[in-house]
């Protein structure tokens, strides 16, 4: 094992930074449950305006965020569209299908996004039964295609094929989506009923996410909080450092996007054709398709670079806050210098 550790296994493993440890350690704090901690409140109000909408819900994970979304667009029985490779679909330990009982009906997102054309084919197909479409759930940016951005048509295009049928966006990076298209959050999400993003990734927040919606949506939603066991107390020691997040870690994620670029260059050039048609990351995640995914990791690993596959012939290396220059360049040189398939 090298000496060189560089930490491309995901953006979570980000460390809070001085200033969040500082705004921690000075937070105003009170009984969150008694709706009284004033740096809870901030932090929800803070994304609530961010993402343009009316209010806002904090909680302990992302998987916490879109489970209680879900929970709280559907009833138990309905059917709910998303991509077939969607953290929701795949990472959530099947959660909701006992958190909601619903069935995914899933359509193909191997690009990233996927059209009105998919979403009324579920329908149709639903309809024949007269089945229940409560919900279309997207996740902005894509993490599985390498975090690719939807467009706003795309977007658009959904809302329309959703005929009412609400849409909850997965947006965990939804602010690389902002940095990477110039395009507000906001109006990234303006299609979407609900919104939920995380604090704890890129943004380096130790903990959290906020899900936002109409103020109707997020009472509902906190009572669903509630019956997953994710009410919380005096986290406004939480909260603080994710208004640092959302305050001033949203701009310096152009950085880790260039640096994708750079590792990027280096798969491209040692193994020609495995990042399919994102050739160029959008943002922080270059995922990639190899033939021995537990042999690249070793060998990775034994030049002192960390990566993780996210399945059975696909790779992905993230960047990070806490990566530097030197260390993005260093497992550039190692990829550029495999051997093997
Ligand atoms: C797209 C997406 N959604 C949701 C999550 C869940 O976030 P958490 O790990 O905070 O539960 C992740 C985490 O990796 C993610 O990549």
């Amino acid at each position: 094992m090298s000496e060189f550790q560089v930490d491309l296994r995901s953006d979570t493993v980000t460390r809070p930074t001085v200033q969040m440890r500082r705004a921690m350690a000075e937070a105003e704090v009170g009984d969150d449950l008694y709706g009284e901690d004033p740096t809870v409140a901030r932090l929800e109000a803070l994304y609530a305006e961010m993402v343009g909408k009316e209010a806002g819900l904090f909680l302990p994970s992302g998987v916490m965020a879109n489970q209680v979304a879900i929970r709280t667009h559907t009833r138990p029985g309905s059917f709910v569209v998303a991509g077939r490779t969607q953290h929701v679909v795949v990472f959530e330990y099947g959660g909701s299908a006992r958190n909601a009982g619903v069935q995914f009906m899933t359509v193909d997102d191997s690009s990233g996004t996927f059209g009105a054309a998919d979403v009324e084919e579920a329908r149709s197909a639903l309809g024949y039964y007269e089945a229940p479409l409560a919900l279309i759930c997207v996740e902005d940016t894509h993490m599985p295609s390498g975090g690719r951005v939807w467009s706003l048509e795309a977007l658009a295009e959904i809302r329309r094929a959703a005929g009412g049928v609400p849409v909850h966006m997965d947006g965990a990076r939804l602010f690389n989506a902002q940095v990477a298209t110039g395009t507000p959050a906001a109006r990234i999400a303006a299609g979407a009923d609900s919104v939920m993003s995380c604090v704890s990734k890129g943004l380096c927040a130790p903990v959290g996410s906020v899900l936002a919606g109409s103020r109707e949506f997020i009472e509902r939603a906190r009572y669903e909080r509630g019956v997953l066991g994710g009410q919380m107390r005096q986290v406004g020691v939480l909260a603080a450092a994710g208004i640092v997040a959302l305050e001033s870690m949203v701009e310096r994620l152009a950085e880790d996007h260039e640096r994708a670029r750079v590792l990027a260059r280096a798969v491209n050039e040692r193994f020609p054709g495995s990042m399919g048609e994102a050739q160029v990351p959008e943002t922080n995640i270059v995922a990639f398709d190899h033939p021995d995914v537990d042999g690249l990791s070793k060998a990775l690993a034994q030049a002192g670079v960390l990566a993780n596959p996210i399945g059975n012939r696909r790779m992905r290396l993230v960047t990070h806050h806490d990566l530097t220059d030197e260390q993005v360049a260093y497992a550039a040189e190692v990829i550029r210098g495999l051997e093997g398939a």
